[in-house]
């Protein structure tokens, strides 16, 4: 059996434990055979490709993108335990009132840590991917009510636990604080390797997710973090032109097997088993992502031309209609901004999409009348 790491005494609460120190990447005794990933591999690089042709299929990726970027923050949110929905993303959006703003915060925090990972790549003079980059992105995710204590963009400085209710029982002890930032510079050099022992890029981010998952830098955020890092090394290897894809549903429908396939790399030694579930999801994950692409496309096509054949169509409607894949909760007083319009144009012009059973009014009220494109967005949560 490989061994993947070591053992060291660490001491917290008063009590003595077994930490696990992780040896750096990438596995060996033995090394990883190319047989025992290399088909799943294809496997997960044709679906991309694939996803990414699609994209074609559509006039703008922006709408693609708009709903593929929320719906990661969303599950991968999930995970933790958020009881938010897309439509209180979409509600919180359109500044309508929602009743669990907490959740929905963490939910707009990791949009937000997201797009600063993605706009430091993306930039001549950004950060490249760090520890440095991943703890600014922590502050944002940990920003606010439910992070404040759990010390946002700092690695911890105490022990931590996963599973139990104190070190002594806890299903995995990380390293101790003291090791974390030379485990995490060797994860970095791993990336930013040239040779990296010629494993192909997928490979590698399933290995550094596991392991900065082993490594648990935060006190919380960890999950949401080592999965915006998945996104982060997709970007950083262009594997997807844009990220379409949301692995995190896959992660939660398989939360269990997650967890127990992360274990057996420390228990076991398994690093194939936790490849071939890894690789496994990003194909399913980005197959899912182009049916949906190509549902919702069908969708917006359907309706468009349905608009477009009504007799009492007309420029405000066309225009509103447009928006909606982007907006699709909405106020007559929104539109009239967006529209840059006047109050009695924007009225008419949702009642033109209202008519035509494309949106519909959700709150049965006279006075501040909200509307969903609903189809839409039940394609999206299904
Ligand atoms: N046995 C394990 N070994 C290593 N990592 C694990 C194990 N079980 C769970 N994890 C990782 O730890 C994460 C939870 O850690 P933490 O609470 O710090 O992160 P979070 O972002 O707040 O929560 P979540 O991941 O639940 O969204 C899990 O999502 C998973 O990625
Ligand atoms: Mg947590």
């Amino acid at each position: 059996m490989r061994i993947t790491g070591s053992y060291v005494t660490s001491t917290t609460l008063g009590e003595a434990v077994q930490a696990f120190v992780p040896h750096a990447l990438p596995p060996r005794a033995p090394v990883l055979a190319a047989t025992s990933y290399a088909a799943l591999n294809h496997a997960a690089e044709l679906a991309l490709a694939r996803l990414a042709g699609v994209s074609g299929l559509v006039p703008s990726v922006d709408w693609l993108l708009y709903s593929a970027v929320r719906k990661e923050a969303l599950l991968t949110s999930q995970i933790e335990g958020t009881q938010a929905t897309l439509t209180d993303l979409f509600d919180e959006e359109a500044g309508f009132v929602i009743a669990n703003i907490d959740d929905v915060e963490e939910v707009t925090n990791y949009l937000r840590a997201f797009r600063l990972v993605q706009d430091n790549l993306r930039a001549a003079d950004g950060l490249p991917i760090s520890v440095r980059l991943l703890c600014e992105a922590h502050r944002l995710l940990l920003n606010g009510v439910r992070g404040s204590g759990k010390q946002p963009g700092e690695l911890r400085s105490s022990q931590n636990w996963i599973g139990g209710t104190r070190p002594g029982n806890a299903a995995f002890v990380p390293p101790p604080a003291e090791k974390i930032s030379a485990l995490l510079a060797d994860m970095e050099r791993f990336i930013h390797a040239t040779a990296a022992e010629d494993l192909p890029p997928l490979v590698k981010i399933a290995l550094v997710h596991a392991q900065f998952e082993t490594i648990h830098p935060f006190l919380d955020g960890n999950g949401r973090i080592g999965r915006l890092l998945i996104a982060a090394l997709m970007e950083h290897w262009v594997l997807l032109p844009e990220p379409l894809m949301y692995l995190s549903g896959y992660l939660k429908q398989h939360q269990s097997e997650y967890y127990r396939r992360l274990s057996a790399i420390r228990t076991d030694g398994d690093w194939e088993g936790w490849l071939a579930f890894f690789l496994e999801g990003v194909a399913v994950a980005a197959l899912e992502a182009e049916r949906n692409i190509v549902a919702v496309a069908s969708l917006i096509a359907a309706d468009r031309r349905r608009l477009l054949a009504a007799e009492k169509g007309g420029l405000a409607s066309y225009r509103l209609f447009e928006l909606l894949p982007m907006m699709p909760r909405f106020s007559i007083e929104q539109v009239r901004q967006k529209l840059n319009t006047t109050f009695p144009t924007a009225n008419a012009a949702v009642k033109v999409l209202e008519n035509l059973g494309i949106v519909v009014e959700f709150t049965g009220q006279k006075k501040n009348r909200s509307f969903s494109y609903q189809p839409y967005i039940e394609l999206l949560t299904r």
